[in-house]
């Protein structure tokens, strides 16, 4: 077996090094504490891996994504569903027919949520972003479901996570407009249910657009896992302490919402707005990213893991062009978007950082051209991330070796010092 050694204080220690199947190499230091006493620092986890797993593969520097081994780009090429592929990423193989029939079955059967739930919708004010919606009314799915950890069935939970997520988003946006709830159809797709719950009303017939249709499926499914990104840990993290399914994905809407990470496709629509609204002056937008005492981000561009183009972003970008074409509509902040773009990856600074559109950068402009507001933007990145974040939860439900996570720090408070009661201070 190879190994890493380390010099300490004059001692040499040595540690076993893992390959992944992609050969990615790793340090196990598990037992670094016990033998040396001492820990690793890694704030943001720049170079730690938290664990093995099967289930996405990234390569940041040649722009690589996979899902369970299959390139991202040939699963947005082909027909298959978001449902198809959230049954890939958390059961491990893409399903037969009659697994297929099953999985979309019960996934449609079960979309409906309580009765009982529809008044917690009465308690939220109008403008509550739908974010504090979704992660409080999945965590309170809890309620209604037996966790797998107490006999309850993990498979059922796994459908309800998935099935009432577009429900509570529906509505959320429904409630924010005062509009009836739509109850979803068992006939339609994931993306076309939701877009009719979305839009329909109970006056007319609604038609689903078939382009908006395909274009909601695709973008579900780019979104639907990314290995360890923030979210994704803090559901593997909150997991690990045998919190319900619910809870754990409750915990990883709560992560995707900062605009560093899901929340930043709203935040790049915006930038373009501000942009658009100056008169469409990138030049000055950009200068104003690259003075170090603006903090004003290029919101989309970089990414902690790509340093070359997000194949995301690739795709979207193509998609985005035919969808508005599609449906005739021309969006000032689509060719804002471009410039933005055009501009940064000739300009050193972005160069040097090795700084690209991520997948965040064009969705905004797809969802747009769909009616979704921006308030509801990174709710679609929940809808598209819940696949992902069940299979690592379940993953780490699985493994055996599995511990809960209890990371350690370097401690740079206060020395011992003798309390002073209240009247003596
Ligand atoms: C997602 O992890 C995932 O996989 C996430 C995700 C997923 O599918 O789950 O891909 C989804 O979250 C995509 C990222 C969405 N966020 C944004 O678009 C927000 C804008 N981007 C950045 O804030 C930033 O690039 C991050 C948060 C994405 C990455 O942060 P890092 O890896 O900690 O990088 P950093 O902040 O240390 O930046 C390195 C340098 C710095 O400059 P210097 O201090 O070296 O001079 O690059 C600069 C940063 O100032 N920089 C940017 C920038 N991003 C980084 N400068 C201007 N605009 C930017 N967008």
């Amino acid at each position: 077996m190879k190994t890493a050694k380390l010099i300490l204080d004059g001692k040499e220690y040595e540690f076993p090094v893992v390959a992944g199947s992609e050969n990615e190499v790793g340090i196990e230091i598990g037992a670094l504490r016990s033998k040396t006493g001492v820990i690793t620092l890694d704030p943001g986890y720049l170079s730690t891996g938290s664990c093995k797993s099967a289930i996405t593969f990234i390569d940041g520097d040649k722009g690589v994504l996979r899902y369970r081994g299959y390139p991202i780009e040939q699963i947005a090429e082909s027909s298959a569903t978001f449902s198809e592929i959230a049954y890939l990423l958390i059961y491990g193989h893409l399903p037969s027919t009659n697994e297929y029939d099953d999985w979309r079955r019960r996934l449609t059967l079960d979309s409906f949520i309580h009765e009982d739930m529809l008044k917690f919708f009465e308690g939220f004010p109008t403008n509550a972003h739908p974010m504090a919606i979704l992660s409080s009314m999945m965590s309170s799915l809890s309620a209604y479901h037996l966790d797998s950890f107490e006999g309850g069935d993990m498979d059922h939970n796994i459908v309800q996570v998935l099935a009432k997520a577009k429900t509570i988003a529906a509505f959320s946006y429904k409630k924010s407009v005062g509009g009836p709830f739509i109850y979803p159809l068992t006939t339609l797709s994931y993306p076309a249910n939701f877009l009719r719950m979305m839009f329909a009303t109970p006056a007319e017939e609604y038609v689903v657009s078939p382009v908006l249709e395909r274009a909601l499926n695709l973008l579900l499914i780019l979104h639907a896992d990314h290995e360890q990104n923030c979210s994704t840990s803090t559901v593997r993290m909150v997991g690990s302490s045998h919190a319900n399914l619910f809870a754990s994905i409750s915990a990883g809407i709560s992560a995707l919402w900062g605009p560093l990470h899901g929340g930043a496709n709203q935040a790049v629509i915006d930038m373009l707005d501000r942009i658009v609204a100056n008169g469409g002056d990138c030049k000055s937008f950009v200068a104003q990213v690259k003075d170090k005492k603006s903090s004003i981000r290029l919101m989309g561009f970089g990414h902690r893991v790509y340093k070359n183009y997000d194949p995301r972003a690739r795709i979207l970008k193509k998609v985005v062009d035919e969808v508005l074409t599609e449906i005739g509509v021309t969006d000032p902040r689509l060719d804002v978007a471009k410039q933005l773009e055009e501009i940064a990856l000739s300009d050193d600074y972005f160069i040097k950082r090795r700084l690209y559109p991520n997948v965040d950068f064009y969705s905004g402009t797809l969802y747009h051209a769909m009616g979704i507001p921006p308030q509801m933007f990174t709710v679609m990145f929940a809808l598209g991330r819940m696949p992902g974040w069940i299979a690592h939860w379940k993953e780490w439900h699985d493994d055996p070796n599995s511990r809960i996570h209890r990371p350690r720090q370097i401690y740079i408070g206060e020395e011992e010092r003798t309390f002073v009661p209240m009247d003596k201070r």
